[in-house]
């Protein structure tokens, strides 16, 4: 008969059974850059930049050739990966102008029925740290970083920098207007409502000339002083560092930031080293406008874009350190990549790029030639992930989501769509095979173009493309990024048919004579657009322009006496902080 096990033996067999659940899987560390171009760095075929750390990800794990971003355009790209679901399901795609938000103080953002792989990993008893260029906290910013830790419930890290752009840089010229392009689009809207306003007036009564004058006069002057404040207090509203829900600096002050960033996220790591732990590191570079240390300033040979990369990777560098020096690195997945492709269109003063290189891809951020889409996509776990794998497979960003979060051993979630796909068993060489049969490239809301993946062949069928500008151009340059809509694109029908396997540059649009399967393969591929198009359910666009317009009352603001005119402070020792 066997005996009960003796008492003394229970309490290690609780601890025991404890350890197993405390731990329930690897710790993460996810990198994301902003605006890196797939031809940038090292181990993706550039000679010139000097990437080592990145390159040292792919030398120790596995390198993603064809990992694809779920939009071009940093919120939706940021949206789709923090959800694992195309940003059109959660109305973070946008049907104007206005593909991003533009001040902090806008309403909108991640609606709080998504739910995003931090969280469900805060239920598996992960210690989560956002360190990023994010928006603020409780509502709204897509320009500054947020260094704030686990505030994972509303905001969407988006993309960074119209502020910082301008004030880097100086205003620029009307050609390159980037970010502001979002603005003009929001200011021409209200113009054009005082001007209808006037002709409607001018049905009813005869207006003499010098009234007409008068009134032209008054509105290019308030037009003028809206671009003006614009211009002056851009930067104090929208750019500010947050420690958690508290501002800690307004303006950021970009010296010395990137070190600063890195801290955080080096600290904790050291903080959550016996814990399992999701640290994302979303860095500012390599968006416009550059800015670097003194230790990468001037020391590239790609000019002030070059250094921003160059002081990235060295960020990159401190934290697999880290990693290393606290034993972790067997236990810890690690991914990079970057938020969409290189904003090629981003040219400085003087003429010199400022945007990075997307290798012999077209395109780039803003539009869906391979450019904009085909992004870095390392992963490392050493043990686990055999180094230097190379996965030309279809993956995207999106597919994060679920990886993680079956690693982690959460459940994901069963009442929605997750578009994403278990990276595991192409990482651990369990497949060759992508779980990806299509995927579908949004430009905004608009569904721009299908992906399959068939046999030997991975067909792309665009609805429409961008018209580029001056024509010939591999960009659109006079409005600094390319538009999804009327006369900024081409409608294709049939479609525009490439074959990326045997074409990556997609500069031979197939045709029905030279390709047997045409018919079929742009059959096939409208079923399943068809068939993808079911799956979506209307839903509030966070893009709105009532949404990312300025809003007064949502303006963060760190002086005691909130006015958006003395939004200053210098310091960062807590002084000057308020609480929001
Ligand atoms: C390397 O990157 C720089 C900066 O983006 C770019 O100018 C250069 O063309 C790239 N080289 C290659 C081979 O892609
Ligand atoms: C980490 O994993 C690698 C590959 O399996 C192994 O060679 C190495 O010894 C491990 N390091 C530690 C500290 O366990
Ligand atoms: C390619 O598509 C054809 C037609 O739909 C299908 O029969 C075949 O199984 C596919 N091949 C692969 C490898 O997906």
């Amino acid at each position: 008969m066997p005996r009960p096990a003796p008492a003394w033996l229970l309490p290690p067999l609780l601890a025991l059974l404890c350890t197993t659940e405390a731990r329930p899987g690897p710790n993460f560390v996810i990198i994301m850059a902003d605006d890196l171009g797939v031809g940038d760095p090292g181990c993706y075929g550039n000679r010139t930049l000097r990437t080592p750390n990145i390159d040292r990800l792919a030398r120790e794990g596995a390198k993603l050739t064809q990992h694809l971003a779920a939009a071009p355009l940093c919120t939706p790209s940021r949206a789709a990966f923090l959800t694992g679901r195309y940003a059109v399901r959660s109305g973070m795609a946008s049907r104007g102008h206005m593909g991003v938000f533009l001040f902090s103080a806008s309403s909108g953002g991640l609606p709080a029925r998504e739910v995003t792989f931090p969280r469900l990993l805060q239920g598996r008893g992960y210690a989560t740290a956002l360190v990023a260029a994010a928006r603020q906290p409780t509502s709204a910013t897509t320009h500054c970083v947020t260094a704030s830790h686990a505030s994972w419930a509303r905001p969407p890290p988006t993309c960074g920098t119209a502020g910082r752009g301008r004030d880097r840089a100086g205003p620029r010229p009307a050609a390159g207007v980037g970010p502001d392009s979002g603005h003009t689009g929001g200011g021409s809207g209200l113009a054009v409502g005082v001007a209808d306003a006037g002709v409607g007036a001018a049905g009813a009564v005869r207006v003499p000339l010098w009234a007409w004058s008068l009134a032209a006069v008054g509105v290019a002057g308030v037009v003028g002083v809206a671009i003006h404040a614009f211009r002056v207090h851009f930067r104090p509203a929208n750019c500010f560092l947050m420690a958690d829900l508290s501002i800690a600096q307004q303006p950021t002050d970009y010296h010395e930031l990137t070190r600063r960033l890195t801290d955080e996220g080096r600290d904790f790591l050291r903080r959550h080293a016996a814990t399992p732990f999701l640290l994302f590191l979303s860095f500012l570079h390599v968006h416009t406008a550059h800015f670097a240390g003194p230790e990468f300033a001037g020391r590239s040979r790609h000019g002030a874009y070059g250094d921003s990369v160059e002081e990235m990777d060295w960020g990159v560098g401190q934290i697999l350190d880290a990693l290393d020096e606290l034993g972790l690195a067997n236990d810890t997945l690690v991914y990079f990549t970057s938020d969409h492709g290189a904003h090629v269109e981003e040219v400085g003063e003087g003429g010199e790029r400022h945007g990075g290189s997307n290798g012999i891809y077209r395109g780039g951020k803003a539009n869906n030639w391979e450019g904009g889409i085909r992004v870095p996509g390392l992963a490392r776990w050493p043990g686990v992930i055999a180094p230097g794998l190379e996965i030309d497979e279809p993956t995207s960003n999106m597919d994060v989501f679920p990886t993680l979060v079956r690693l982690a051993g959460a459940e994901l979630p069963g009442d929605r769509v997750i578009d994403g796909r278990d990276l595991m068993p192409l990482l651990r060489g369990d497949t060759r095979r992508s779980e990806h049969e299509f995927l579908f490239h949004y430009c905004g809301t608009y569904l721009n173009a299908v992906r399959w993946r068939n046999g030997s062949s991975v067909w792309k069928a665009f609805y429409f493309t961008p018209n580029f500008d001056p024509p010939g151009a591999n960009g659109c340059f006079s409005t600094h990024v390319c538009f999804c809509f009327g006369h900024y694109v081409t409608h294709h029908n049939p479609p525009l048919l490439f074959d990326i396997a045997s074409d990556p540059g997609e500069r031979r649009p197939l045709t029905p004579e030279a390709e047997p399967r045409y018919r079929e393969v742009l059959h096939t591929m409208d079923e399943a657009a068809h068939a993808h198009a079911a799956t979506l359910e209307p839903v509030p666009d966070q893009l709105s322009l009532a949404n990312v317009a300025w809003k007064p009352w949502l303006q963060l603001c760190c002086a005691s006496r909130p006015h958006v005119f003395a939004c200053h402070c210098a310091d960062d020792n807590g002084e000057g902080r308020r609480d929001t």
